[in-house]
């Protein structure tokens, strides 16, 4: 037991140490920023730029769902009124599967399109920067996840984001999911950074209240774990605090009063800055344990988030207090001189309260006791290969961190009332 104990700090101070110093070499690796066009009509305006980008073809990736709300009517108006040409690929499915994505390069190339503009919520988005990799790096998509794995430049992107979560529109990163391996997989290019990005709010308009909590609180998660990780910079910890003082002032209005602009042009804001500091400073646990709720039970990538993020931060707190609490005075729940202590457990409590405010549920429907001991395997791996994690996890931890999330068995009287 103690040698177990022992073993399990050694590991822990090697893997902070190498975290640490892998964040010392890729703070100074330049990544692009999108130019960015932000408020209502943003969308058009950005369809008016690139109409004398001079492309042969654009493709315009997203879903089907966001096609029939008619929501590229400013950015098509934009481009045919701007002589440019283009065709719509609206086929894509929640977390990009892999033969989607295949059927996106498939019509990519039968078009002769030379440009993307990604067009919806994350899935879309990392679909195209998926389809733009592997175009200009013809190989299977599986060989193209990781690190910088295609030679070529990507085709250009272009991005508007539909949610206020993902900050893809900014980030070097895109989720695609394997859905034989129900796994997903991470493609990792700087140069899928998209070369502009619209942050239209009246877009958002329309979002459902459930869909936007949960990607609310990935924006949240983001900021978050940017900023209590070990590669967390000045320029990051601006980003991320922006990020989560506005979404504390904004995400409840934002799902209760869907049509108010303003609080969804803040959330657009908080979601892309909460991208400008993850890109560059990275996630952790929460997002670790997230993607393999996603793979193997399609949950919904915020919602997953939302159920450990709270677990996740309790666990750590003995290792981030002074950061908890510098997020307590920017949440507004606590005032600055106020004991470290008292404002970590302030933050937390508001974390808790937000969920609950927003209908997040503190337990995944979906989860098998059976299952536990794989998804914390596959969560400490892809953890400990990447993510400069403020307090180490065993996956005995990791495993008992998973088994809260255990949907509760039914009390006798709802058992009773459920029969009836
Ligand atoms: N690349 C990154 O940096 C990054 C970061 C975080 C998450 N992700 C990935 O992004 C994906 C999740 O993206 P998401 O949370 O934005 O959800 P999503 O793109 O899967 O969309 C969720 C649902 O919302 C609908 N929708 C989107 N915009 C809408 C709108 N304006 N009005 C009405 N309905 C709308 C979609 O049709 C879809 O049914 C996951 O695969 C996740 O792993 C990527
Ligand atoms: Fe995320």
């Amino acid at each position: 037991m103690i040698s177990d104990l022992l073993s399990d700090s050694v590991r822990a101070a090697g893997l902070g140490a190498l975290m640490r110093g892998a964040g010392l070499v890729t703070r100074f690796i330049p990544f692009p920023q999108p130019t960015l066009l932000v408020g209502p009509g943003s969308s058009g305006r950005l369809g008016q730029a690139i109409a004398g980008f001079g492309h042969n073809k654009i493709l315009i990736v997203t879903d089907s769902i966001i096609s029939k709300l008619g929501l590229l009517k400013d950015l098509t108006d934009a481009l045919t009124s701007g002589g440019a040409q283009y065709v719509v690929f609206d086929e894509i499915t929640p977390d990009a599967p892999i033969p989607l994505i295949e059927k996106g390069i498939a019509f990519f190339e039968s078009h002769g399109c030379d440009a993307i503009v990604a067009f919806g919520g994350g899935s879309s988005m990392d679909a195209s920067k998926a389809i733009a990799v592997a175009v200009a790096n013809p190989k299977p998509l599986r060989q193209l996840a990781g690190y910088f794995k295609g030679l070529r430049n990507p085709v250009k992107i272009y991005a508007v984001p539909t949610t206020a979560g993902t900050g893809s529109e900014v980030t070097v990163a895109a989720v695609i999911s394997d859905p034989d391996a129900q796994r997903k997989l991470v493609i990792v290019d700087p140069r899928m950074v998209p070369r502009m990005a619209a942050l239209d709010p009246t877009l958002m308009t329309g979002l459902p209240p459930h869909i936007t909590a949960a990607t609310g609180i990935d924006a949240l998660t983001h900021a978050i774990e940017a900023f209590v990780g070990h590669w967390a910079t000045p320029y990051t910890d601006d980003m991320a605090l922006s990020a989560v003082g506005l979404i504390f002032e904004n995400l409840r209005v934002a799902y209760t009063d869907g049509k108010n602009l303003e609080a969804r042009e803040k959330m657009a804001l908080a979601s892309t800055y909460a991208g400008f500091a993850f890109t560059r400073a990275n996630v952790g646990y929460v997002h670790a344990i997230a993607h393999q709720f996603g793979g193997k039970y399609h949950t919904p990538h915020g919602l997953a988030n939302a159920i450990m993020l709270p677990r996740v931060l309790k666990y750590s707190k003995p290792a981030i207090i002074d950061r908890l609490a510098l997020l307590a005075v920017r949440a507004k729940v606590g005032k600055e001189g106020e004991p470290d202590e008292s404002l970590a457990d302030k933050f937390l409590d508001a974390v808790d309260r937000l969920n609950k405010d927003l209908g997040i549920p503190t337990c995944l429907d979906a989860l098998q006791e059976a299952d536990i001991p794989a998804l914390a395997k596959a969560a400490c791996r892809e953890a400990h290969t990447g993510y400069p994690v403020p307090r180490y996890m065993t996956q005995e931890v990791c495993e008992d961190l998973i088994r809260q999330a255990l949907p509760k068995a039914p009390t006798r009287s709802r058992r009773r009332k459920k029969a009836a």
